[in-house]
């Protein structure tokens, strides 16, 4: 029996496909600055979510490859938590990213019940971006919490372009739009115009800290003398201290809110 030709966009999750798993990694891989992988958060809690009842959060977009298989063009993934107040955003912790992941993660394996989603990441590979994958996922998690019977959907928001600007302090750079009003940041622009909202900075989001020489590997530069280094791709400046020998990257971003039609929110 000859196997159908794959020719149409499909959305599935990681627990229909297991055996599509490692193209999260292969993906992320070739996007995310090569210290985002030293995040402690990441090392202790990434692969849980490919494991139990929240892969059924870890989706990936497949298309054609042009030669009749399917291929994978896109993923996201995010975590259901418990946010103890949901009326009061003040509450989202300072620490964003790392501390929902490692909520949501201890939170399935606790078996707490969780009543928000927590979206983590969206990946497009660089020769689909501009189309409407992006939109289509982030879409997607505002469904997935819908009918996970979730009250919110809230992202620790990347700004993307934030690295090309390391000058501008984040909080300036956050505030910065374009003619019409629209955020500056692309990816927070995104967010904006599926109808989320900045509610505050999550100053400690991402957490990096590591050996100055594996920082050398990370990000081929030296440090000669303790003190700020802006680091490709980074968000903030990576502190070197000579004494003790370590590197330490405080990422912020910023927690974005969407409105959740249906959920009352
Ligand atoms: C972020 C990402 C998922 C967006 O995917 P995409 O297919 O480019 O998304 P969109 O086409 O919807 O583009 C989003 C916006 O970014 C703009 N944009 C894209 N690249 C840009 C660049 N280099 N500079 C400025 N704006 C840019 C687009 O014009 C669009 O804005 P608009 O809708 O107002 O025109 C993709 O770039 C990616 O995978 N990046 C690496 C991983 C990452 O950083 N993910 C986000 C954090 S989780």
């Amino acid at each position: 029996m000859t196997k159908e030709a794959f020719n149409e966009i499909a959305l599935v999750c990681a627990e229909e496909r297991p055996d599509l798993v490692p193209a999260f990694a292969e993906l992320g891989a070739a996007v995310w600055p090569k210290f985002i992988g030293g995040d402690a958060a990441i090392a202790s809690h990434w692969d849980s979510l490919f494991s139990g009842a929240l892969r059924r959060h870890q989706f990936l977009i497949l298309g054609p490859d042009g030669h009749g298989a399917e291929r994978v063009l896109a993923t996201s993934n995010s975590v259901p938590f418990h946010w103890p107040d949901l009326d009061d955003e003040t509450t989202l912790p300072d620490d964003g990213w790392d501390a929902v992941l490692a909520r949501g993660v201890e939170g399935a394996a606790s078996g707490q019940r969780p009543n928000a989603l927590c979206a983590l990441a969206v990946v497009v590979t660089p020769k689909v971006r501009g189309s409407d994958l992006a939109e289509r996922l982030i879409e997607n998690m505002k469904k997935s919490a819908r009918d996970a019977g979730l009250d919110a959907l809230v992202a620790p928001v990347r700004p993307t372009r934030k690295s090309a600007y390391p000058l501008a302090s984040f909080a300036d750079y956050i505030g910065w739009t374009t003619p019409d009003g629209a955020p500056f940041d692309p990816w927070m622009r995104k967010h904006w115009q599926l109808g989320a909202r900045p509610v505050k900075i999550a100053p400690r989001s991402m957490r990096v800290g590591a050996s100055l020489e594996q920082w050398t590997v990370w990000t081929g530069l030296r440090f000669p003398v303790s003190g700020p280094y802006h680091v490709e791709g980074g968000l903030a400046p990576l502190m070197a201290d000579r004494e003790t020998d370590i590197g330490l990257y405080e990422e912020p971003n910023i927690w974005m809110r969407h409105r959740l039609e249906g959920a009352g929110r």
